[in-house]
């Protein structure tokens, strides 16, 4: 039965953690997959979420299931921090969360909720995108089409944007990332938010928000604009959240899907709904992330230390991107890499060609995403010379 079945590839992304682990060159640098590295080029656990951890070994009463829409606390402190405690959408009580395993989890929620609820409704994707948006919703049956995100000069195409979504089927689905736009780096101002919001109103179509990166950008709440905007003033919003980076603990798969409706009687039809998706899926979330981050939530001392934290590898980032820009200054490539410095998140596309790619991974062992996509965060004083050498080298 199984001669028919063909070996395909790997993921492409996390393929790379394994070539690089195979990789014997000890200059090698990773510069693959997202997640978030010190200047010694390890991932931390934060100390909030180590003495949350601590907290909950003492604290932790069952390991009983928590429900399909997963634990109401961890539900309740993320919709405070994607809309603000202040926020109109939680007074009209006009926001449901479902805890789903990680932000691909609730990918995959509302992947499956469009399919079997608004049937019909293609799915508008950024190119480029993240990679797997384009596996999670095509598993799902979803019918999935483009619009233009990056121009020919590397730099954010947003007339193109708009020309695109303008023409955009009335109903179809939208996605568009909040903030640290996965994989380009390349984010929409208030003034674009606004114009979009807009085309969104007029042509009556449904944003699904992808918010993986909260605090990664410029801050908590700056990063939650677009989300909030949209939210005020749509009756009908869709938001995938994820804590696997702003908390650090990818592998606890510690996300969430947010329906916002028109107002708490449609609120609570669609939930229903989610509850049964869950269910389908994999019935109930994992329970410990969601954990981890309730109790840092309910603690002040450890709200503020997890803040503190994420400030610290935010402005670490953003300092990375410059340093980054002065290392290709020598090489008289500092004019062309300029917009590194203002791209936001982990990510940069670097404008680098496949071709390029593969010679720094071959000749140089510096790992990236062949569409040129580079984690930032895996760059640090002792490596920044080499990456930027072996770049020019590539580039000239
Ligand atoms: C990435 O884009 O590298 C991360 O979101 C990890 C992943 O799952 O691809």
């Amino acid at each position: 039965m199984f001669e028919p079945i063909e070996r395909v590839p790997g993921d492409a992304i996390l393929g790379l953690i394994q070539q690089f682990k195979d990789d014997p060159n000890p200059q090698k640098v990773d510069l693959g997959v997202g997640v978030y590295r010190d200047e010694d080029g390890v991932t931390p656990i934060m100390g909030a979420v180590k003495a949350a951890e601590k907290q909950l070994i003492d604290d932790e009463a069952t390991k009983a299931y928590i429900g399909s829409h997963g634990d109401p606390q961890y539900g309740e402190h993320v919709l405070k921090m994607v809309f603000g405690a202040e926020s109109a959408v939680l007074a009209d009580k006009r926001a449901s969360a479902t805890q789903a395993p990680g932000g691909t989890g609730a990918l995959r929620l509302a992947a499956d909720f469009i399919a079997s609820q608004l049937p019909g409704k293609s799915i508008w994707l950024s190119d480029p995108t993240w990679p797997n948006h384009l596996g999670v919703f095509s598993a799902a049956g979803l019918e999935i089409q483009r619009y233009p995100y990056v121009d020919a000069q590397n730099r954010l195409d947003f007339d193109g944007m708009l020309a695109a979504l303008e023409n955009i089927p009335k109903g179809d689905v939208v996605v568009l990332h909040a903030c640290c736009h996965n994989p380009t780096g390349f984010d929409l101002s208030a003034d674009q938010w606004q114009t979009v919001l807009k085309v969104l109103k007029d042509r009556e179509l449904l944003p699904l928000v992808d918010f993986a990166y909260q605090g990664f950008g410029n801050g908590i709440d700056e990063d939650a604009y677009g989300p909030r905007l949209l939210a005020e003033n749509l009756d009908e919003v869709l938001i995938t959240q994820s804590c696997s980076k702003n908390f650090g603990i990818y592998r606890e798969r510690t996300g969430c899907f947010i329906a916002v409706a028109r107002d708490t009687e449609q609120m609570e039809n669609v939930r229903s709904q989610l509850a049964i998706t869950a269910r389908e899926n994999y019935s109930n979330p994992p329970a410990h992330g969601s954990a981890i981050v309730a109790t840092i939530f309910n603690s002040d001392a450890l709200y503020q230390q997890w803040h503190d934290e994420l400030k610290t590898m935010r402005t670490r980032i953003n300092d990375l991107r410059k340093k980054f820009v002065a290392g290709l200054e020598p090489h008289g490539l500092a004019d062309r890499f300029a917009y590194v410095a203002e791209q936001r998140g982990m990510f940069s596309y670097t404008g680098l060609t496949e071709d390029q790619v593969k010679t720094l991974r071959d000749e140089h062992s510096i790992y990236m995403v062949g569409s040129g996509r580079a984690n930032v965060a895996g760059l640090n004083d002792a490596n920044m010379e080499y990456v930027c050498n072996a770049i020019a080298s590539v580039v000239k």
